[in-house]
């Protein structure tokens, strides 16, 4: 049987680079879901779908993972769109187009097949509440918008073009809003997860902490 680890939270928490790290150290694949929705919603913005249609189109989208020295990419088709997908317009656009029931049904299949084959840590939305109900470990990673927009703002604030502090706060509040209040699976803490916030934590510190989780309840 293999071992199953969800980690949720909102946008900005820090899940993807803490599932990393903590994969990379426990021998697990990392699986990033969002990705996943990001894709559909290229798909669905590169074809002009509406929503009306997606119902009936998402079945020609073909989206799938590979792990290229443990490293997921993306693809549609047979085109790698890892780098595409890393825009604001296709983050505000996955939000939207997750909360369509149709893209959720789609994409359990493929999130359920990857855990049942592999162990995996899967970070998401709704992976203890819906996708991986029965994980091994749940985790809840979250941390105060502000938080989370000021680490946005420290990453991009190199490049060219930089939004503002005020506006990554906003995309971040109003995904959130989404994020939470779809009526389908929507973002929440499950039950049995455990809480972890990052908001005082150094990276090394939220890794320790989740690692230190993970060993108490898988016995290792
Ligand atoms: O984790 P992310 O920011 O890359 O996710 C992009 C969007 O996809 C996010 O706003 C909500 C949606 N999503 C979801 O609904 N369920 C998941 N398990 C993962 C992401």
């Amino acid at each position: 049987m293999s071992i199953n680890i969800a980690i949720d939270g909102p946008a900005g928490a820090g899940k993807s680079t803490v599932a990393k790290a903590v994969s990379a150290e426990l021998g697990y694949i990392y699986v990033d879901t969002g990705a996943l929705y990001r894709t559909i919603a290229l798909f669905i913005t590169e074809n002009n779908i509406s929503d009306e249609n997606i119902p009936t189109e998402i079945k020609n989208a073909d989206v799938s993972l590979k792990f290229v020295d443990g490293v997921q990419k993306v693809f549609l088709g047979d085109r790698d769109v890892s780098g595409l997908i890393r825009t604001p317009e296709i983050s505000m656009e996955a939000s939207r187009t997750s909360a369509i029931p149709a893209v959720r049904e789609y994409l359990f299949g493929t999130q359920q097949k990857i855990a049942r084959e592999n162990n995996v840590i899967m970070d998401g939305r709704d992976i203890g509440t819906v996708v991986l109900p029965e994980a091994d470990v749940k985790i809840f990673l979250t941390a105060t918008p502000e938080e989370r927009a000021e680490r946005r703002y420290k990453e991009l604030s190199e490049k060219p073009d930089c939004p503002c502090y005020e506006e990554i706060l906003s995309d971040i509040t109003e995904r959130d809003h989404n994020d939470m209040n779809r009526p389908v699976a929507p973002l929440k803490q499950a039950d049995d997860a455990i809480l972890v916030d990052s908001t005082d934590l150094t990276l090394r510190e939220v890794v320790d902490t989740i690692i230190r989780i993970i060993n108490q309840k898988t016995g290792r």
